[in-house]
């Protein structure tokens, strides 16, 4: 396999490039539908109506950058099937899904159908279609089976998933091998030129999420207020990641995918340094001290559903293959999202502040 040594998102590169995106209302899709867009990309997006208020999508103008904007169920094969023949696309990110644990956990059979089956529905369509060269099909890093251990899990270790949202994308991480292998092996490329990967990331974190159940947006929702955050587990280390972190490492893959081909075909970690893998209340120490004063936290004393104590991620395939590394320390991934948030709060030109995020992250070396 060729080394792909550039590890940088390459803008000449995406210029004129015809994507399908799903989930691009969601905190991820709205942040490289604007980053793709800027670089000269034709982006269709294919999602639910965003189900917050506010929501990255509108405060962002989403909409007015990218090409097409399908407001549909991933459930619903022929509807995606007809967007996707319209739109014609050479790559496909699919980021669509429910990507809430807690949630999960009330919702499990919504969350198998869009996980699994949207994913069985996505690769489906990409099937039909000559016209897609490279697909990225988007998991998680709670898709490995987790053992509490302190290493970072490597991609050649078990798929598992303690909840119905962790499993689920386990099950999704499975499905994508099994079209690999059925419909895109190695041995078939010449005939059907199509190279698919997925990616696995960390805990996500940014400006413009939103989310319900999430550590950064519970914890601004909170210091606004003025009420104290209630931590449930101060002490889960996560592998905390600014957004542009994965969305750089999904870029990198794609053009791989594209330009070498199969090579590249295989599951990729995306993950932060080792040092970024911290617990939950150094993270939001660090928000507190860029916070108004009186900003504060206090331990959940409930009982609560289970959630894993620790996981990280190795990403040495990632930098020896594709030469992609994480950029921004934590330090750094909390000083954005103060800054993003002050705008917001202070009713600035949010998509002018998300593009110079972008350019910022572009010009870290
Ligand atoms: N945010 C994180 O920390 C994190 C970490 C690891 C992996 N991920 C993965 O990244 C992807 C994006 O996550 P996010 O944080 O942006 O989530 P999000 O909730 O902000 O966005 C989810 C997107 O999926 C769409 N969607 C959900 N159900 C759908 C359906 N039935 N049909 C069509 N579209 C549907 C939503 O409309 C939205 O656009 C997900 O696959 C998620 O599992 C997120």
């Amino acid at each position: 396999m060729t080394l792909f040594k550039t590890g940088e998102v390459d803008r000449a590169f995406w210029s004129g490039k015809r994507v399908f995106l799903t989930g691009h209302t969601g905190f991820k899709g709205g942040w490289i539908s604007l980053w793709l867009s800027s670089m000269g990309a034709r982006v269709t997006g294919y999602a639910l109506a965003p189900n917050t208020t506010p929501n990255f999508y509108e405060v962002a103008g989403i909409d007015g950058v990218i090409e097409e904007s399908h407001i549909s169920d991933i459930r619903n094969l022929d509807h995606l099937r007809e967007a996707m023949t319209a739109a014609n696309p050479e790559i496909v990110i699919h980021m669509a899904a429910q990507p809430l644990v807690r949630y999960s956990y009330i919702n499990p059979v919504e969350t198998y159908a869009t996980n699994v089956m949207g994913t069985v529905h996505l690769l489906e369509c990409v099937r039909g279609l000559e016209s897609v060269r490279a697909t990225v099909v988007v998991t998680t890093d709670k898709c490995y089976e987790n053992k509490e251990w302190v290493w970072g899990y490597r991609e050649n270790e078990p798929m598992g998933g303690y909840d119905p949202y962790s499993n689920s994308k386990g099950c999704a991480e499975l499905v994508t091998a099994a079209y690999r292998q059925s419909y895109f092996s190695d041995a078939l490329y010449p005939k059907h030129q199509h190279a698919l990967a997925s990616a696995r990331a960390g805990n996500v974190i940014g400006g413009g999420d939103w989310s319900e159940d999430r550590l950064i947006p519970d914890a601004l929702k909170a210091f606004e207020s003025g009420a104290p955050l209630v931590i449930r587990n101060p002490l889960a280390t996560r592998p905390w990641q600014h957004v542009l972190e994965p969305l750089s490492g999904y870029l990198v893959l794609a053009q791989a995918l594209y330009q070498e081909g199969i090579g590249f075909a295989s599951a990729w970690n995306f993950g932060p340094r080792d040092e970024d893998a911290r617990p939950v209340k150094e993270v939001v120490n660090l928000l507190i001290e860029k916070s108004p004063p009186g900003a504060k936290w206090e331990q959940d004393q409930s009982e609560q559903p289970h959630e894993a104590r620790s996981l990280k991620l190795d990403c040495s395939k990632a930098d020896l293959l594709l030469g992609w590394k994480p950029k921004w320390s934590l330090e750094t991934a909390v000083q954005n999202i103060a800054d993003w948030q002050k705008t917001f709060l202070s009713k600035g030109d949010m998509k002018a502040i998300s593009l110079k995020q972008i350019e910022a992250y572009q010009a870290t070396h």
